[in-house]
Parts: C-alpha cells; structure tokens; sequence
C-alpha cells in the first residue's frame, strides 16, 4: 500500500474542471452541448501575440529564462501596472509564472502552516480553500451576501482577524459571483488593516480589465500604505483571452520578493520562454481587442441578466465586472447541484453549481456568460423548459 502525505486528502479542487469533462463525453455521444460553466473567454488571443510568440520560437528562444521572467517582460508588467493601476512600482518586484493561480499558490504556501488562520471569499475561486487546507492553515471564510450584490462588508472582514490570521484574501472583480467591492468598502477596510499589521492581503485581479456600467477598477495596490504587505495578482489568462498559455504574474512586496522567486526556482524554474514574448507583445500592443472582447461581455450580461430573471424561481443581480451571473435558484426548488446536473444531463447546457465555490454557494449557479448571445439564448430557452417542465 502506498502511504501518502496526511496533506494530499485535504486539497481540493475546481469544480469546473469536472464539469467540462462531463460536457465533452456528452458531445462525443453527439449531444448538442452550450458550454457555460467554464471560466474562460471563447475569443482567441490576438493575432499580435501570436506572432510574438511565432517570431521568438523563430529566433531562438528555447532556453531557460531568469526564474521571475526575462526583464523586458517584467518591465512592461512594471509599466502596465503605471498605467492602468497609477502605481509607480519596480520591475524587482514582478515574477512572472505560469498562471494566476500560481501566486495564489506561493502565497498560501508561504504563510500557511497549522496554527495559522487565513481569511478567503466565500463564495469563491475554489483554489483559496483548497490551497489553504492544504497548507494546515484553518480556512476562514469572508462572507458575500447576495443582497450587498457579493460585496464584503469591511467591517464583518476585520471582525474576523485574530493574532493567528497571517493572510488576507480578495477577489475583485470576482468568480464566481462578478461581484465588485465598492471604494468605500475598500477604503474603510485599509484604515481597519492599520490595526493589524500582523496581516498580509492577497489581491487577486484578474478581472480587473472587465468592470461595465462605467465602474472603475479600484486595485488595493492604490494604497500606499499597504505597500509593505500587499501581494498583487494578476495575468493574462482572462485580459488577453491567454488561458492555455499560462501567464500570470505578482507584484510582491520587497520583503517577499525573494520568497517567491525562490518557490518559483524550486517549482518550475521559469515561464515558457516564447509566452513570455508573447506576454509583452500583448501588453504593449493595441489594446483594441481587449475593449471589443470586454464590450461584447457587456452586451451578453444584460442578455443573461434579464434572461435569468425572467425564469421561474430564479432571480439575478447584475454582476458588476467578470463574465460570471450568479443567480439564486432557491425558488426553483432544487439545490445548486442537482440543478446543475439536470441541466446538464437533460438539456446539454454547462454550468457550475454555487456549492463548487464553498458552502455559501448553495441556492446558486454560475453561469459564464463567455458565449455567443445566440447560445445564451438558446440556453436560457432550454432552462425554462426544464423549469416548467
Ligand atoms: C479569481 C481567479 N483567480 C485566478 C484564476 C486563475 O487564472 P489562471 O488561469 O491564470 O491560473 C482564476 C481562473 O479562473 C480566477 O477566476
């Protein structure tokens, strides 16, 4: 009998994964399948970028690269961060690895152990859980009620802070819910965060290019005085449509810094070489197929939005970034999963039940609305019949 760590039985995972699995055995046995359960955009990555990564392979770029990324690409990271964030910071601080969820990962490992609290979203990415638990860490989860449209409230957020809590997670724009956390929100929770220096926070903004209605994106590295203790994540997966090419990066404090290059040297040792070109051919190119990716999101959520609320027994809030409606499905009578299922199995239409992002994901579903409005509709015709039915 093979012994495995204790460790390997409390890690997790994404849901969402098993549910594109299932969807694609349905589709080989000829099942006409509408995929949104999975969080990816249905665009393809810029020509552009494309032909970066073409060209480096081309020149020769089949090497090793320094472990936190070659420094032309951490440099346009460092410039991309000036424009869009305002935030002057240095290229030292950047490492580049494969994949959003790869910070997330060195963070947990970084500061969990057991004794150890970590505070996470719940509803959430469901690798925060999993990661945390994996570590030793107890998970804490920070509740998003529907009714403060996935919000946090600050001041419930720094009830939860005890002398064992070393970790800090947020999610804005956020999965799966497309909730945004209000500047206000932010604002009175940075000013709560002085009386716990002790904390460290994880901002994950991946979405943070895919807010609508005018909503501006409020990056918790816009506070100075967080400087020594924020971790910022963010990548290319969602902005540039990249999610195959695994391309993510963080911005670290300079006391972690080291730390994470170090996990980076252990883990992986660097970055695919001709991603990393292809990373700043996107980050300096045109920005144009960003925008039209981001306003054809747009269009689909009020789609999905007012479709969703129009079906018995569900009602919808109307997510504020992200590609994700999160409706309550309470009144439809059956629980997250079984919906879920049902849809799946009787009408070909992929999501992802709420529980898959915690406990306090039950009474919903997600929905990534990354599809074209025809199959949204489409979609949403065959949930009502399954719903009347
Ligand atoms: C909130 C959040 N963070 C991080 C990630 C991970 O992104 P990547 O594919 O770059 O690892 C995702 C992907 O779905 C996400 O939703």
């Amino acid at each position: 009998m093979l012994k495995l760590s204790e460790k390997m039985g409390r890690l997790g995972t994404e849901t969402a994964f098993e549910v594109l699995a299932r969807a694609e055995v349905l589709a080989h046995e000829g099942k006409d399948i509408i995929n949104l359960g999975i969080g990816q955009p249905d665009f393809k990555s810029p020509p552009h970028v494309v032909e970066a990564a073409i060209r480096a392979l081309r020149d020769g770029h089949h090497g090793y690269t320094p472990s936190p990324g070659i420094s032309t690409l951490r440099e346009a990271v460092a410039a991309d961060i000036l424009k869009y964030r305002g935030v002057e910071v240095s290229p030292e601080q950047i490492v580049v690895v494969p994949g959003g969820k790869v910070t997330m990962f060195f963070a947990i490992l970084m500061f969990g152990e057991p004794g150890v609290e970590i505070l996470y979203p719940n509803p959430g990415f469901p690798i925060y859980e999993s990661m945390i638990e994996f570590s030793g860490a107890k998970a804490i989860p920070t509740p998003l009620p529907e009714n403060r449209d996935f919000s946090f409230d600050a001041e419930e957020v720094l009830s939860l802070i005890t002398p064992q809590t070393r970790l800090l997670i947020v999610n804005s724009p956020a999965n799966p819910t497309g909730g945004t956390v209000p500047r206000e929100e932010l604002d009175k929770l940075v000013s709560g965060l002085e009386a716990h220096p002790h904390v460290a926070i994880l901002s994950d903004e991946i979405y943070a290019r895919m807010t609508y209605d005018n909503r501006a994106h409020v990056s918790l590295l816009g506070y100075p005085q967080l400087a020594d203790r924020l971790i910022l994540l963010d990548g290319w997966s969602k902005t540039y449509a990249m999610t195959g090419w695994r391309m993510g990066y963080a911005v670290w404090p300079k006391t972690l810094v080291e730390g994470a290059t170090r996990l980076a040297v252990n883990c992986h040792s660097c970055v695919n070489a001709s991603a990393q070109f292809a990373g700043i051919a996107a980050l300096e190119g045109p920005q144009g197929a960003v925008d039209e990716m981001v306003a054809a999101f747009d269009q689909r959520r009020g789609v999905i939005v007012e479709g969703l609320n129009a079906l018995p027994g569900v009602r919808c809030r109307r997510p504020g970034g992200a590609f994700y409606a999160f409706p309550n499905i309470e009144g439809t009578g059956m629980d997250a999963r079984t919906l879920q299922n049902r849809l799946l199995e009787e009408t070909g239409v992929a999501t992802v039940a709420g529980t898959s992002f915690g406990a306090q994901g039950e009474g919903f579903i997600r929905f990534s609305y990354a599809n074209s409005v025809d199959n949204i509709e489409r979609a949403l015709e065959r949930m009502q019949t399954l719903l009347a039915g």
